[in-house]
């Protein structure tokens, strides 16, 4: 995120935030998690690809039996997602779409062919979802935004560990996205988290708070 926390530009434009030697370092992490999940937005408006590119990460993972690259997982009530974006068609691995009831019928019209289409009910509950993720064996899920998405699973409890990046400027728009949008979130004032690690990465910093007991430390790979 920029020093006023937010994600991005309120243009339609794809601003990058963090700098090579931290995108690297992202899809180290990436490449150590069973399933990389995004708000449909974030597909519609960067085109992702969340892939784990570097051959001796793809190498570690199949050596271990994984696909070179995680499952992707996406949310959407609308399903107006392009069965031809980069989250669809790059990568070896399996992805799955969770769906509104209502847009269930659009979603495997659309992208039946290339991502298993999961009926969610009225509203994508992101407890529930996970739960059906660890079904499929996904013990490991990197959230990547936006924000929509990030507020959700703080909300809920459901991560085990933050890691945010600052980027040295301002974006000093309100109408792009921040971090997180409003909600009740665990830590408050009264219930601080637990700041695990800071780094300097070049021209950024990456802070790492440990949010529930599963965090461990090493995982950053
Ligand atoms: N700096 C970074 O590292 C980073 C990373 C990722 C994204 N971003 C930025 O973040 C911005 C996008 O963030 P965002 O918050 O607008 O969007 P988002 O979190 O990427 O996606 C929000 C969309 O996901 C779907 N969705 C989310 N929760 C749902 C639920 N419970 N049930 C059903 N559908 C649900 C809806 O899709 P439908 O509209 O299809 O119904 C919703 O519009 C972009 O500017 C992007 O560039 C930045």
């Amino acid at each position: 995120m920029s020093l006023d926390g937010y994600l991005g530009s309120p243009t339609p434009q794809r601003l990058l935030m963090s700098n090579d030697a931290d995108f690297d370092r992202v899809e180290g992490v990436r490449s150590t998690c069973d399933a990389i999940l995004v708000g449909a937005a974030t597909i519609r408006r960067d085109d992702p690809r969340l892939t784990v590119r570097t051959p001796a990460r793809r190498q570690r993972r199949v050596a271990r039996g994984l696909p070179p690259t995680p499952v992707k997982v996406t949310v959407t009530g609308h399903a107006d997602l392009d069965a031809c974006a980069n989250f669809f068609v790059t990568g070896d691995s399996e992805k799955l779409v969770y769906c509104t009831t209502s847009a269930v019928e659009r979603a495997r019209s659309r992208l039946g062919r290339v991502a298993t289409v999961v009926d969610s009910g009225h509203r994508v509950d992101v407890r529930r979802m996970s739960e059906d993720l660890g079904a499929r064996g996904i013990g490991r899920l990197m959230v990547e935004g936006g924000g929509t998405m990030h507020t959700q699973f703080l909300t809920a409890d459901l991560a085990d560990e933050l890691q945010l990046v600052v980027a040295p400027f301002f974006v000093g728009d309100s109408r792009a996205r921040r971090f997180v949008g409003d909600g009740t979130f665990p830590w408050h004032p009264g219930r601080r988290a637990t700041l695990a690690e800071v780094r300097r990465i070049g021209d950024v910093v990456l802070l790492r708070y440990a949010l529930s007991a599963q965090f461990s430390p090493g995982d950053d790979a």
